[in-house]
């Protein structure tokens, strides 16, 4: 992307005086410090991981590698060395911006139809179990650069915790048990072994060494992204993979890169957003639903009114991203044109207040086959450090335990990303999106992502926010956003109620307390089609440091069981 990625709402770019208001207002809160340093994720000993880092001198960048690595050895079932992410990083010195990415490639024997039955149909079960559903993993490359380039303390250093708890072990909590039990039956013997030994799955409370996993972490911290990508590892992990029924290579893996992307920026009313540009659809999401509301003028002040104006700007977003989205090395995308306050315009043109917009009169590409499903599978954590520095990053393996192909010797799940590309035009993913050729499978492309690691700047101070939750991420992040916006605090924003639209299905999802009897029965008069969540889902992390009032605040999702830690300076 040679051109910055940057959306300007018309409220912003009204008049020269107010743009250079905000520029000062950007610049009086990068002059102050934090009052200390704070880490949100979604496990304790990960969070815990990120502390130890921060308090050794180590910045928000070796915490990020810190946090990344034990949440791979603690909540394997989200994310780990066999999956990727996206890593946003704000290094406050220069206030210079970049995303790391580290999403998984295809291998280079991958084909549009691999993932395809004799009519053309997708084959859910091949791009979901198996290693034949694994990409090239980017966690490992990801963490290697971030240590190298932006870190202080090196790599080694970096991954001392987390080579700790897989080593030593550590007490299951009820979540990672209770996946064990469901996903049991998809596991691979290798995953079967560890989890369920003796053919009985560990329960809480049970101490879960990994030595394995311990072993190939080592050879990554003593080598560097050689120690995973060539040598032992790499040959462990080929042979483990082409014995379970996958296609991969030494040469996949040693080819794989985690180039650095320039964000997308968005701007809405008073703020700054930065966020994920491609391959994750959230950062043109972000711009193409705020862009909508900045033209409709939305305050958030009009109870379901305002809901349901999010509501459609929801809709129209998603519709674009099953059209335009894919990999920036592959495809050409009119990125300029979405992000652009025109666009948002347009879009927001056919948006009627106070009814719905069926989502078969905005033109569509395909129909979905199923609709979207929990995604209780991912991982998020967010990262202040004392110099101002940030990490939101997003990580993954896809589905629960990825594959749920351990691939043996190595300790290493295997993501399953690759059932986020569109294995057909015809069928929708694990998460219900649909997609077109721009996101079809190809020999060393990225699939579609929707994770949105995000940092926000403007009056009510910095926030650095981010979720799991498939293709719920993106509103996730919008709400969590437009609840910084209103003022709300750390534990608000990670733990009010949530609704959401994806365009097809054609209905609004809502989680219990997001809209009381009056609003559902208004927004059915509207002509929507509600649907009651039974469960939560997200697992929403924030940090939000208020430089005007010299607060710092982190909070973890309650839906989860992380933790979020603030350290201040004199309590060291
Ligand atoms: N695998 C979920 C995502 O990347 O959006």
């Amino acid at each position: 992307m040679d051109a910055p990625l940057e959306s300007r709402n018309a409220s912003y770019g009204r008049t020269l005086a107010a743009g250079l208001f905000m520029v000062l207002a950007f610049s009086a809160q990068a002059a102050g410090k934090p009052p200390g340093f704070a880490v949100a994720s979604a496990h304790p000993l990960a969070t815990d991981a990120g502390i130890e880092i921060l308090q050794q001198g180590g910045n928000a960048f070796d915490a990020a590698v810190a946090v990344s690595a034990a949440l791979g050895v603690v909540e394997p079932y989200s994310s780990g060395i066999g999956g990727g992410g996206f890593w946003l990083l704000h290094r406050e010195r220069d206030r210079f911006e970049t995303m790391v990415d580290g999403r998984e490639m295809a291998p280079q024997a991958a084909s549009r139809e691999m993932y395809q039955d004799a009519q053309g149909h997708a084959i859910a079960d091949l791009s979901r179990n198996g290693p034949i559903a694994g990409g090239i993993p980017g966690t490992p490359a990801a963490l290697d650069h971030i240590a190298a380039r932006y870190g202080k303390l090196g790599l080694a250093r970096d991954l001392a915790p987390a080579i700790r708890l897989a080593r030593e072990g550590f007490p299951l909590d009820a979540r990672f048990a209770k996946f064990i039990v469901m996903e049991s039956k998809r596991l691979s013997p290798a995953a079967r072994a560890l989890l369920l030994p003796d053919g009985k799955a560990l329960a809480e409370g049970a101490l879960l060494r990994q030595p394995d996993l311990a072993d190939t972490l080592q050879r990554l911290a003593d080598q560097g992204r050689d120690g995973f990508y060539k040598g032992a590892t790499a040959q462990q992990l080929v042979d483990g993979v082409r014995a379970g029924g996958g296609i991969w290579t030494l040469q996949d893996l040693a080819g794989y890169t985690a180039p650095e992307r320039k964000p997308v920026v968005v701007r809405f009313k008073d703020y700054r957003i930065v966020t994920a540009p491609p391959p994750s659809a959230g950062g043109v999401g972000l711009a193409e639903m705020f862009n909508q509301l900045s033209v409709l003028g939305w305050t958030g002040n009009n109870g379901v009114h305002s809901q349901q104006l999010v509501i459609e700007a929801m809709r129209r977003a998603y519709r674009d991203r099953a059209t335009y989205l894919g990999d920036p090395d592959y495809i050409e995308m009119p990125l300029q044109r979405l992000v652009s306050p025109e666009y948002g315009r347009a879009l927001a043109k056919s948006i009627q207040h106070d009814h719905a917009t069926p989502s078969v009169d905005l033109p569509a590409p395909g129909q979905p086959k199923r609709a979207a499903k929990e995604g209780v599978d991912t991982t998020h954590y967010s990262i202040i450090d004392g110099e101002g520095n940030r990490v939101a990053a997003t990580v993954t393996v896809n589905l629960i335990f990825g594959s749920a192909f351990l691939a043996p010797g190595t300790g290493v799940f295997i993501n399953d990303e690759m059932d986020d590309f569109a294995a057909s035009t015809t069928d929708s993913n694990a998460f219900g999106l649909i997609g077109s050729s721009a996101n079809a499978v190809a020999p060393g492309k990225r699939p579609l992502s929707t994770m949105t690691p995000s940092f926000v700047e403007g009056p009510k101070g910095v926030l650095v926010v981010g979720t799991p939750g498939g293709s719920r991420i993106l509103t996730m992040v919008l709400l969590g956003m437009l609840d910084f916006f209103r003022g709300a605090d750390a534990q608000a924003i990670v733990s009010d109620p949530r609704y959401h639209m994806q365009y097809l299905p054609d209905q609004v999802q809502f989680e219990k307390g997001a809209f009381d009897e009056q609003a559902q029965a208004a927004l059915a008069g509207m002509g929507y089609k509600l649907d009651a969540l039974s469960s939560s889902f997200g697992n929403m992390q924030a940090v939000l440091w208020r430089p005007a009032q010299g607060t710092l605040q982190a909070a973890a999702d309650p839906r989860g069981v992380g933790t979020a830690r603030v350290v201040l300076k004199n309590a060291r």
